[in-house]
């Protein structure tokens, strides 16, 4: 089936396509089926109950979004990125509604990780998450810093976290300044210096390169795991009237429907140079069908962020809705989809 995602649509047909199925459906899909469906995806040497994962900086530090559904049924949950210090981030206005998305510039506001392995790592742990930490820093030794102090995780915390994602979408305070992501050799320096956590690592890198796969491989050669592809779109939006930019940084980051292609095409550049790279996907993911999208391309699980703001239960939603469709569909694994683009 993996391939027909795209020759079996119809006009009209796409906004039905995640409706719940009928007893009809079920009867066809089992006629269809050749052996029970296993939502489970592997990541590298990390195996996800299913695909669907938040995005780091769109869910919170911890259990804000449990009200809006059961955090241990997603595939991972992903924090926002924290330093090894507490941080303050951007001035505000932060955040500002755009055509098909968001921009944003919190400036990776956080309390750092010793405080956040205080005070928000037992809380994930307790409603039975399965932990993504990201880190970020200003500096390679910064990254270092971050590592070392997860490193000292040990019992439950310890294995509630399944890998680190290393935010490298963050300025270079030092020797040429510049964004780590936008430097195969500089991102390779700071995944190499974070392997001290002893988890898996996965790169997240950004788009704002015409070098994504020139890093990408350098990353997977330095130690990563995987790769997240990809972090927010370099963006300004200016206020007429006033004549100021209208968030408090100046530029900020595009997110949500409107970068969702950029998201495909980064993650199809990739799959195809690295085949062998585990690969996430995040960008504009606002229902399952993005989401089969970007596994179509190439990724192995998906991560869902600003849709998160419209509807904080959109994580979960979309779980349910990828469920219905490869019972639909019949499939017996998501592996029947991952890089199935044709
Ligand atoms: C308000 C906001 C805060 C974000 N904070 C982080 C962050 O702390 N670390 C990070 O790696 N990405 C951060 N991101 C980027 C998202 O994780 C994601 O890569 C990006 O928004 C694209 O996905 P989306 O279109 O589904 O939101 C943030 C995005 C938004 C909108």
């Amino acid at each position: 089936m993996g391939r027909s995602v795209g020759a079996q649509r119809e006009p009209g047909a796409a906004v039905n396509r995640f409706r719940i199925p009928s007893s009809r459906d079920r009867a066809v899909a089992a006629s269809k089926r050749p052996v029970a469906f296993d939502p489970s995806v592997s990541v590298g040497s990390v195996r996800l109950a299913n695909p669907v994962m938040t995005a780091s900086g769109t869910a919170g530090h911890s259990v804000e979004l449990a009200p809006y559904g059961d955090l241990g049924r997603l595939g991972a949950f992903v924090a926002k990125s924290l330093a090894a210090y507490p941080w303050a981030g951007n001035p505000a206005p932060r955040v500002h509604p755009t055509t098909q998305g968001m921009i944003n510039a919190v400036g990776l506001q956080g309390p750092g990780v010793p405080a956040w392995i205080a005070t928000d790592l037992p809380a994930l742990s307790a409603v039975g998450a399965q932990v993504v930490v990201s880190i970020w820093g200003r500096s390679v030794a910064d990254y270092a810093a971050a590592a070392e102090q997860l490193a000292g995780l040990d019992g439950e915390l310890r294995d509630t976290v399944i890998a680190v994602e290393v935010n490298l979408s963050c300025p270079n305070l030092e020797g040429r300044r510049g964004i780590f992501a936008h430097d195969a050799a500089l991102s390779a320096e700071v995944v190499a210096a974070t392997a001290v956590c002893a988890k898996p690592r996965w790169a997240k890198l950004s788009p704002n390169t015409d070098r994504l796969v020139d890093v990408a491989t350098a990353v997977a050669d330095a130690g990563a795991d995987a790769v997240t592809l990809i972090n927010t779109v370099l963006g300004m939006v200016i206020d007429v009237d006033t004549r100021l930019p209208t968030l408090g940084n100046g530029g900020g980051g595009l997110s949500g429907r409107a970068i969702h292609p950029v998201a495909v095409r980064s993650v199809f550049d990739v799959h195809q140079a690295l085949p062998t790279l585990p690969i996430i996907g995040v960008g504009g993911v606002t229902c399952a069908r993005d989401a089969l999208e970007l596994m179509l391309a190439g990724a192995s699980a998906i991560q869902v962020g600003t849709a998160t703001f419209a509807d904080p239960g959109a994580p979960w939603a979309i779980l349910d809705d990828l469920f219905s469709w490869a019972v639909t569909e019949g499939i017996s694994s998501f592996d029947q989809v991952i890089g199935a683009v044709g």
